[in-house]
């Protein structure tokens, strides 16, 4: 049997829509639709992808490059679709995308109730560095930063 095809492309303004639904499946404040659009359009530092397995949208990640850091903008799976590395995929892509950018570092916030993907990050080598009170702006939930040096031997771990 053939199995089936997964890829990673880039994001482009026609993915917004299937986007913003697993967005809203994934956060209990979800980023507006606008908000994808604008960094898309807008914010020059920005790289998003999608990822389909076959013809089906299955996540997306987005990171920012500025410089010699790369930062973690965003990253959701459809929920029907954990647990099966796709999360993994993504993420290898994002930190080889920085590693070819030669950014030194990789940051994120991660929302401290979120154990999940604290333990995701954690198992890829991000540790915590501060915790930031009332990061988030609707649930003024604490984030913690997370970090990870990145070299040529760490992307694709
Ligand atoms: C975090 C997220 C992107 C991981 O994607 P994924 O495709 O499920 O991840 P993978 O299958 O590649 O990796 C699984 C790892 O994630 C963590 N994980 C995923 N689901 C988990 C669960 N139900 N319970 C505990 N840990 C879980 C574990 O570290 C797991 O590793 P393991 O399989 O060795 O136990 C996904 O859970 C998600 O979209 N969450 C909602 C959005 C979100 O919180 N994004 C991060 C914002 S900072």
């Amino acid at each position: 049997m053939k199995s089936p095809k997964i890829q990673i492309r880039s994001m482009n303004i026609a993915d917004i829509p299937a986007v913003y639904q697993i967005e809203k499946d994934s956060f209990q404040y979800p980023w507006p639709k606008k908000e994808f659009f604008v960094e898309l359009v807008r914010n020059r530092f920005a790289k998003y992808f999608v990822c389909y397995l076959e013809k089906e949208m299955v996540g997306f990640l987005g990171l920012w490059l500025i410089l010699d850091e790369a930062h973690i903008a965003n990253i959701a799976v459809k929920p029907t679709y954990r647990k099966k590395g796709i999360g993994h995929l993504l993420m290898n892509f994002g930190e080889q995308l920085a590693v070819q950018a030669r950014c030194k570092t990789i940051v994120l916030e991660v929302g401290i109730s979120n154990s999940i993907a604290l333990d995701f990050y954690k198992q890829r080598g991000y540790k915590v560095t501060y915790r930031r009170k009332n990061y988030y702006a609707h649930s003024f939930e604490d984030a913690y930063e997370m970090i990870k040096e990145l070299n040529n031997a760490c992307a694709g771990n």
